[in-house]
């Protein structure tokens, strides 16, 4: 492992463990969220999208929280992955107690719950597009306790908060961002 993982490391490493095309999905739509979130911050691009492309790799073989991440930062620990990157991916999970002290580990927790979310939110649409989910439906969903309910509104709510984003305003920039990736998301793209 070089200085900087690169977006292939981050590629490979993810497929090294995982093979469920949700799973793979949701790594490449936080990857979206997190390189947009970057560029518009002014940050590391390459390094927010490889974060968000990682942050998850041990999940399908370590669906707990007794395994997932303490497994999955071992193995970044053993072959040598950045320690801050690490860190920014352990605290992701409230129960790692790792704080999010940066702001790339803040913007990590805004887009984790949020993007599957707004997938769901797209796929109860007729034309299941993701650019055309809107703010206020993304809003009355959340309140709606039956619907998507593995998804922690919380989690949603607070991360936009550690962020200091407006919660309306995270809603569609993350959507636009994973928008821009609809074919790999396996949704129609924006008209
Ligand atoms: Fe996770
Ligand atoms: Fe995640």
């Amino acid at each position: 492992m070089g200085e900087t993982p690169t977006r292939e490391a981050a590629w490979a490493l993810l497929t090294e463990f995982t093979d469920n095309p949700s799973l793979i999905k949701h790594a490449l739509g936080v990857e979206a969220a997190m390189r947009a979130y970057a560029r518009s911050f002014g940050e590391d691009e390459e390094m927010w999208g490889a974060i968000g492309l990682i942050h998850d790799f041990d999940y399908q073989q370590n669906p707990t929280e007794e395994t997932h991440l303490h497994v999955g930062t071992k193995i970044l620990r053993d072959r040598g992955w950045p320690e801050d990157w690490i860190r920014i991916v352990a605290s992701h999970a409230d129960y790692m107690g790792v704080p999010r002290d940066s702001r790339t580990a803040k913007a990590l927790f805004a887009v984790d719950e949020l993007s599957g979310f707004l997938v769901a939110c797209a796929l109860v649409r007729p034309d299941k597009a993701i650019a055309e989910v809107r703010v206020k439906s993304v809003k009355k969903k959340l309140k709606d306790k039956a619907f998507a309910r593995g998804v922690n509104r919380d989690d949603v709510r607070n991360g936009a908060q550690e962020l200091g984003v407006d919660l309306g305003e995270h809603i569609e920039f993350v959507r636009d961002a994973m928008a821009t990736i609809s074919d790999q998301l396996e949704l129609p793209p924006p008209e």
